[in-house]
Parts: structure tokens; C-alpha cells; sequence
């Protein structure tokens, strides 16, 4: 992997515009919506006014604290709620679109943002490494289990429906050779990057990041071709988006782990990290992007190659 943070810098600088577009009747889900950017990109779009925003999380006790902040705010007229949703597991995925299905006749909006970086390698009840599970596994999931409401949503709306995967620019510094050879896992990229590192090589938690978010793209491309009409109409528009580089809880677990390891997060968050609520301006402007969108990387402030 051959990481080039300073475009960061560039970024960092520039900033981010606000969107200010009203999302006034609109009705949108943001999952990992507690902290971060995808607690800002709620609360943003609580100050555009949309309908009803449903905060997916998976700490309910995090996400009701989350709700009074952004009523606290006092920006908009949302409607807001917390529902459970654990990335971890299918059956909470499951469950959660069920509900989505049986309580809202209408989601004009989801923003799939749950993401995670631990430090260690872990196998989660499901079998996947724990990054590829929330990451890429249970986005793929939600993000298919939504598409039937998102579309019954535009037929009634008759204004194009989004749906929004969260990914990284770390997806664009990887190298053939930061994949395992696969020939032992039948062929399946995902069961050999899965697996835990072996022959001598470290597990390394920002290289499985990146990875995660390569496939997390191939993913918002498969849910891009599966979101047209018999016709070829245009149901939905799906956009993949980066937030570049932001402050965020997202390197809890890797701080003060090595001395090394802390002091360089430290550097970079300094360094490159804009304001987190900057990430959550991409995200909502993602959100709004017209049919041109559709299929494309918002990288930060603009559809991208
Ligand atoms: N920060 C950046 O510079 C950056 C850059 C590029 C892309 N991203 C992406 O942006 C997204 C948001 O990250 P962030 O930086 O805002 O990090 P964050 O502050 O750690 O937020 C991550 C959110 O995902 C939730 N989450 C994690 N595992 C989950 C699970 N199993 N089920 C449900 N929710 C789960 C977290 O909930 P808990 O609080 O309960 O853990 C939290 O709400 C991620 O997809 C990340 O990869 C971030």
C-alpha cells in the first residue's frame, strides 16, 4: 500500500461548503449515526429539515444521547429515532430492514456510514473478519434489503430516492501485491483477506481498511446496477462517497496501543483531520446529488474518476 495523505492537506484547507439545500419531507436513515461523521451528517440534515431520520445504532443508550444533542441543536423540524442495528450481525441487519419495511412507507434517503477499525484481528459471529463483516459484508446486505423501499419511495415521491455507501480514498493506494493469494480459499478474494494473516505477515488493521473500502466500492457499483426499472429507468440513485479525511472516533481503538503507533494518528489527526462535520457536509451533499450521481464516487466535494 502506498498511502499519500497530502492531498489531505489540500483538502483540509479548502474545505468543506455546507450543504443548504432543504431536505423538508424527506425521510432518511443514517446508520452509525451516534458519533462521528455520521452523527453529523444526521444532525445536518435535521438543520435541512428532513421528515424523519431514523439514527441506526447499535448502542441504544449512545444513540438516545446522539437524538438529544441533535434536538438540542434546536436547527429544523425533525422528527428523530433511534433504532438498533448491530453491522455485526445479520440477524440485527435483518431485523432492522423488516422494521423498515413494516414502519415507513416511504425512505427517500439512506446514508450506509457504520464502519469500523479495530486494532486486532477478530472473527465476528458471523464468521467474517470484523472489519469485512460491518464494513463491506452487512453494508452489501442493508444496502440490497433497502433497495425495495428506496425504489416504492420514488414511485410515490416521483423525485429520485438515494442511496449512499460510505468509503475511504485508502481504497485508491493499494497494490496487487496487498492481496493474498487466493488459491487456497477457491478462489475467493473475500475468504483470503479474510482469514487471519499468515507466512510470517502482520496484521495490519488500516491495510484491511483499505481493502474493506475497495470492496465496499464494488458493492455501491452492484447495488447501482440493480436499481433500475425493467425499463432501465432509473429507480434510485446510488453514489459512493469518501468524507476525506476527518476527526472521528474511527481510530479509538488503535490509540495507545505502541508509543509509534499513537504519536503517528496523533501527527495525522493534526496534520490532515478536518473538523468532523465537514465529513457529514459530504455525505448529505452526496445525498442530493442529481442522476448523474448515479453509479459515481463523490470524493469530498465532487464526483470523481
Ligand atoms: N474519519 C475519517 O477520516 C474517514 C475517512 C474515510 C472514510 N471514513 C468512513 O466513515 C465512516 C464513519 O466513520 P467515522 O470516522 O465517523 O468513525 P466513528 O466516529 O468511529 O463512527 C463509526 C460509527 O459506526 C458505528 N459502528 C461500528 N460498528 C458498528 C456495528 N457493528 N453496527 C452498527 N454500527 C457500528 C459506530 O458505532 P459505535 O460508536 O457503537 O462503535 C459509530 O457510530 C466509516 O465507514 C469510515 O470508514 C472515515
Amino acid at each position: 500500500m502506498k498511502p499519500n495523505p497530502l492531498p489531505f492537506l489540500l483538502e483540509r484547507w479548502a474545505g468543506v461548503a455546507k450543504p443548504t439545500n432543504s431536505f423538508a419531507g424527506r425521510r432518511v436513515l443514517v446508520t452509525g449515526a451516534n458519533t462521528g461523521i455520521g452523527f453529523e451528517a444526521a444532525a445536518t440534515l435535521a438543520s435541512l429539515d428532513a421528515d424523519h431520520i431514523i439514527l441506526g445504532v447499535r448502542n441504544m443508550d449512545q444513540g438516545m444521547e446522539a437524538r438529544r444533542k441533535i434536538e438540542a441543536r434546536g436547527q429544523g423540524k425533525s422528527n428523530v429515532h433511534v433504532w438498533e442495528l448491530d453491522m455485526g450481525d445479520y440477524s440485527s441487519v435483518q431485523r432492522f430492514a423488516a422494521r423498515i419495511e413494516k414502519e415507513m412507507p416511504r425512505l427517500d434517503v439512506a446514508i450506509l456510514n457504520a464502519g469500523i477499525s479495530p486494532n486486532d484481528y477478530v472473527v465476528g459471529v458471523e464468521g467474517w473478519e470484523s472489519i469485512l463483516q460491518v464494513n463491506v459484508m452487512a453494508t452489501a446486505l442493508l444496502g440490497l434489503l433497502l433497495l425495495p423501499r428506496l425504489r416504492a419511495s420514488t414511485a410515490v415521491t416521483h423525485d429520485l430516492s438515494h442511496l449512499v455507501i460510505v468509503t475511504s480514498t485508502a481504497h485508491r493506494w493499494l497494490e496487487l501485491s496487498d492481496f493474498p493469494d487466493t488459491a487456497k480459499f477457491g478462489g475467493s478474494i473475500l475468504r483470503a483477506v479474510s482469514a487471519r494473516p499468515s507466512d510470517g505477515n502482520k496484521w495490519n488493521p488500516l491495510l484491511q481498511n483499505a481493502r474493506s473500502k475497495l470492496f465496499a466500492m464494488y458493492v455501491s457499483e452492484s447495488l447501482a446496477a440493480l436499481a433500475t426499472g425493467p425499463n432501465g429507468k432509473l429507480e434510485v440513485i446510488v453514489t459512493s462517497v469518501c468524507p476525506g479525511a476527518c476527526k472521528s472516533d474511527l481510530m479509538r481503538d488503535l490509540l495507545g496501543k505502541s508509543f509509534s503507533q499513537t504519536l503517528t494518528l496523533r501527527v495525522f489527526d493534526i496534520l490532515f483531520n478536518k473538523p468532523t462535520e465537514q465529513g457529514g457536509w459530504s455525505y448529505v451533499r452526496a445525498a442530493a446529488l442529481p442522476s448523474e450521481g448515479h453509479g459515481r464516487w463523490y470524493k469530498t466535494t465532487a464526483l470523481t474518476q
